[in-house]
């Protein structure tokens, strides 16, 4: 592991799965190190302190999947950016698309949970991705700098976050998106975002097709939702970044 910030990031986002032997395994199969990125793991909630006991000697960082908008208050069953924080996670994926489909969450939602992110010392996933519609009516780069742009609107004021392109129509569909179409993207991206924020690919990344995709230019590491579950997959992908 490194501690370069600017070290290749590979996160693995375990949805709603996984358990106490998942991360037995994961421990085991990643207690050799050799890998040179950062490697982040966000579990389910009530696995979180569990998982920064077993990954932190390892090197390997945690981070959960949602946060709420407030630090505190009457929200039954929402956790707050700062409760994650208290459990060791350094990270938060916000935005994710599966969040905004089922839950309606929208930009605006999604700029206040980085906010409260960064505000709660975590460093911030923001996803962001395009539809099967928007990428077939040719709206794809705009539908996603849209999405961008309502998070930088929230005036982040330097602090470190990270970016993630994920398609919405590559997740957990074994169809990754082309190196020529994430290639566009994350010119995109870059351009809107400025010089110091990594931008993840995510989206139907395995072991077979992670090297293509770190390859290409701008993607600062990779976002890993159904690999992840698969420790060996993790660790394959994570050893060759
Ligand atoms: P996938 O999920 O790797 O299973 O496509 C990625 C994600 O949802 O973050």
């Amino acid at each position: 592991m490194s501690a370069n910030p600017s070290a290749r990031l590979i996160v693995g986002n375990w949805k709603m799965n996984g358990g106490l032997g998942l991360l037995d395994v994961l421990a085991a199969e990643l207690a050799g190190g050799g890998w040179t990125g950062r490697a982040v793991v966000c579990p389910p909630a009530t696995l979180l302190g569990e998982a920064h006991r077993r990954l932190a000697p390892l090197g390997v960082e945690v981070g959960g999947q949602d946060c709420h908008v407030a630090e505190r208050g009457a929200h039954t069953g929402d956790l707050s950016a700062a409760l994650l924080a208290a459990t060791g996670a350094r990270h938060v994926i916000v935005g994710h698309s599966e969040r905004r489909a089922a839950y309606g969450e929208a930009d605006l939602q999604v700029r206040d949970k980085t906010l409260a992110a960064v505000e709660a010392g975590l460093s911030p996933i923001v996803c962001v991705g395009d539809t099967a519609e928007d990428r077939a009516s040719g709206r794809a780069v705009e539908v996603v700098t849209r999405q961008v742009g309502a998070v930088l609107d929230g005036a982040l004021n330097g602090r470190p976050w990270v970016l993630a392109y994920e398609p919405v129509w590559a997740i957990g569909s074994g169809r990754a998106a082309t190196a020529d179409d994430i290639a566009e993207m994350h010119a995109a991206l870059r351009a809107v975002v400025g010089g110091a924020t990594p931008i993840l690919y995510g989206g139907s990344v395995t072991a077979d097709n992670a090297g293509e995709i770190r390859a290409c230019p701008e993607v600062g590491g990779l976002l890993i939702g159904g690999a992840s579950l698969r420790p060996d997959q993790f660790a394959a992908i994570l050893r060759g970044c």
